[in-house]
């Protein structure tokens, strides 16, 4: 089954060739599926760009979006996520997108469904396709990842962007480094090596900002956003320290003058909104793989059209 679960499990040239896939649907490559193919998005977390980005994936693929809502389902009446894409696969859909609160949610359903289960985003654990946006974004700037230096900063710890990317760039050559409050750095770094805000500024090739995971503390945070901001944020006076060609990415949403000064946000060196435009191809790439492993694997039997 071509789940889609975390990118740990792809290889680099699997990596390489889903990038380069959506590059191919990104200068307008058409691709659909000859026979009719269905999908579902299950949030259980809220979301505007991955869920949106992924249904405008999948109409641009031609896919039958089934609408499923976790507030108007059966999952309020106790039905468990288990049956409920279980269900789904018994009334036909072919591949479920899911966002869950779970980390590694999808360890219960890999071996046991027949359906194809691309992750959206596990609690604090893995954001597989967003992180291929952002090595999209980074690949479309640079032509490499090899000795760049990317610089991660924030709430490091809940960041499950933060540890797909630490991941996959530092097997893809680059020096990681990560920067943000001593309580949140995140005690399973294997990834990169944590530096001082300023320090880690002036090194980056690219300055990618995490927001804050409120939702996921178990205490409120000691700081005032604006006191975030001056000791950890990306301020005006911070972003005159960046290199001449470095970049600014933020898996968003942003939260201005934070994180990250307002002003910056649309500023030359940012590409927020290019990386939210990646996100579509990157989505169609990873759609027409779940698809064609199905097909590979005896689900569907019909020729299909490229
Ligand atoms: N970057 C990201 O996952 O945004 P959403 O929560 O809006 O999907």
């Amino acid at each position: 089954m071509a789940h889609l679960l975390t990118l740990s499990e792809l290889s680099l040239s699997e990596i390489n060739r889903l990038l380069d896939e959506a590059e191919t649907f990104r200068n307008g490559r058409p691709w659909h599926p000859a026979t009719p193919m269905y999908v579902a998005n299950l949030f259980f977390e809220p979301s505007t760009r991955t869920k949106c980005s992924f249904e405008m994936a999948e109409r641009k693929l031609g896919l039958h979006v089934i609408p499923f809502d976790p507030e108007r389902s059966s999952v309020q009446k106790g039905e468990t996520l288990y049956d409920t894409v279980k269900t789904l696969e018994a009334i036909g859909v072919d591949a479920v997108v899911i966002r869950h609160h779970e980390d590694a949610y999808f360890e219960a359903l890999r071996h046991s469904v027949g359906v194809s289960i691309i992750n959206a985003g596990d609690g604090c654990g893995h954001h597989p396709t967003q992180s291929l946006l952002d090595l999209l974004t980074i690949r479309q700037e640079f032509g490499t990842f090899a000795g760049l230096t990317v610089v991660i900063i924030g709430d490091i710890r809940h960041s499950r962007v933060a540890r797909s990317n630490a991941e996959v760039l530092t097997r893809l050559g680059a020096n990681v480094l990560f920067s943000g409050p001593p309580e949140w750095e995140d005690d399973m770094n294997l990834h990169g090596t944590y530096v001082e805000i300023d320090e880690a500024i002036a090194r980056a090739d690219v300055v990618m900002l995490l927001r804050i995971q409120h939702e996921r503390h178990a205490e409120k945070m000691g700081l005032t956003k604006e006191e975030y901001h001056q000791q950890y944020g990306l301020t005006l006076e911070r972003a005159q320290l960046m290199k001449p060609g470095a970049i600014i990415l933020h898996p968003a949403p942003v939260n201005r003058g934070v994180e990250i000064a307002s002003q910056l946000v649309e500023a030359k060196p940012s590409r927020i909104f290019k990386q939210m435009e990646n996100g579509v191809y990157v989505r169609m790439a990873v759609l027409k793989r779940a698809i064609e492993g199905r097909m590979q694997h005896g689900h569907v039997v019909e020729k299909w059209h490229v």
